[in-house]
């Protein structure tokens, strides 16, 4: 079965060596490897600075909590993601208010954000679903009309360009996640990418306890609540090595997605993404629309091709559900939302007999 997602390591002979290296050390926590890792990264997206974490999640909760998000608040937020996206809005005790997707390209709709902003709304969370990014242009006139902070969510969109910038270079927050099946894996890891520089000194105390990691323990003064969310010297490592093979990891992962874009168009019972002017998906999954979603699987899986709707819309669990969510863009695209695989592991005559069985009918 070609699977949906899937882990990528560097060569082996290249990767244990550097492991072996890091474990043996002497030093395995945060030390000189994060150092390097963050500023390698900050060089990858080409602005800002990178705060490099355990998790993506923790970068979603530290960005919330750099925007000033409290109890009592509001944040602007899509049901159409993974559920850490919005588990993370709880952590700050502020509430969800779900905006609807564009039915074009499954990402916040723009409209709907500027619909829900009412006078508790603190910061609006965007997410890149699937690799595809959401509306540069339109979100950044919203939070400048309105002074509202934007935090991108670009767990599933590495590599994703607008303007021919990548991720990460379009708003004050952007969150990464290194988990397992991302384009970039450190085994579990995720970063946040900030642009202001007091803002990601402020970040580095929040990950650390509120310690000052310049600072002896005698020194510091803990000042705000701070959490234990660093990255450690042997994920860097693994991160340092997986940044070699990035850029040529992703153009297969878009090459692919390409492929789809231009042999899946016109075939009967399939809508096709689209994508906003000037943007460039990194494509970490293809989602399709399609008629009769049960048959389609049914059909790719009798094939040897996974195809799912991975996720659960974030607004059927009763603990995310905190507002009243009239989504009708969501529930018609979410009836029809089905994934295949576009990564690495496709061959071409992997993607070829994809498009081939599609033409078949299900
Ligand atoms: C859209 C989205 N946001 C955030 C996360 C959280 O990342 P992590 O698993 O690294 O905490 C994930 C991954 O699961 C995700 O898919």
């Amino acid at each position: 079965m070609i699977p949906l997602v899937k882990t990528s390591l560097p060569p082996k002979e290249i990767l244990i060596h550097k492991l072996e290296e890091v474990l043996y050390s002497g030093y395995i926590a945060q030390g000189e490897a994060v150092e390097i890792f963050e500023r390698k990264f900050e060089e990858y997206i080409g602005i800002g600075h990178t705060l490099s974490l355990n998790s993506g999640t923790a970068a979603l909760h530290i960005a919330l909590i750099l925007a000033g998000v409290k109890d009592g608040d509001e944040v602007i937020s899509t049901a159409l993601t993974a559920e850490p996206t919005n588990v993370a809005i709880k952590m700050t005790g502020a509430k969800i208010r779900w905006a609807d997707i564009d039915y074009n390209t499954g990402n916040i709709s723009p409209d709907s954000i500027e619909e829900n902003i009412n006078a508790k709304t603190k910061a609006i969370i965007v997410v890149d679903y699937a690799g595809i990014p959401v509306d540069v242009k339109r979100i950044q006139e919203i939070s400048e009309k309105y002074n509202i902070t934007v935090i991108e969510d670009a767990a599933h969109a590495l590599g994703a360009k607008f303007n021919g910038k990548k991720t990460g270079n379009h708003f004050p927050f952007t969150v990464f996640s290194f988990q397992a099946i991302k384009h970039l894996t450190t085994i579990d890891g995720g970063a946040l990418q900030i642009l202001d520089k007091k803002l990601y000194e402020k970040g580095k105390l929040i990950r650390w306890f509120g310690l000052d990691k310049k600072l002896t323990r005698m020194e510091n003064n803990i000042q705000l609540q701070g959490y234990k969310y660093h990255m450690n010297n042997v994920n860097a490592t693994i991160g340092i090595v997986q940044l070699e093979y990035i850029e040529g990891l992703i153009n297969k992962h878009v090459e692919n997605g390409k492929y789809f874009d231009k042999h899946l168009k016109n075939i009967d019972g399939i809508e096709l993404i689209q994508y906003y002017p000037n943007t460039e998906p990194s494509y970490w999954l293809y989602t399709l629309k399609v008629e009769n979603r049960d048959g389609f699987t049914k059909m790719m899986a009798d094939n040897g091709v996974m195809a799912s709707e991975l996720h659960k819309r974030n607004d059927l669990h009763t603990f995310l559900n905190d507002t009243q969510a009239y989504l009708p863009n969501l529930d018609k695209f979410h009836a029809k939302m089905v994934h295949i695989p576009c990564g690495w592991w496709l061959s071409n005559q992997d993607r070829q007999i994809i498009v081939e069985d599609i033409k078949k009918g299900w």
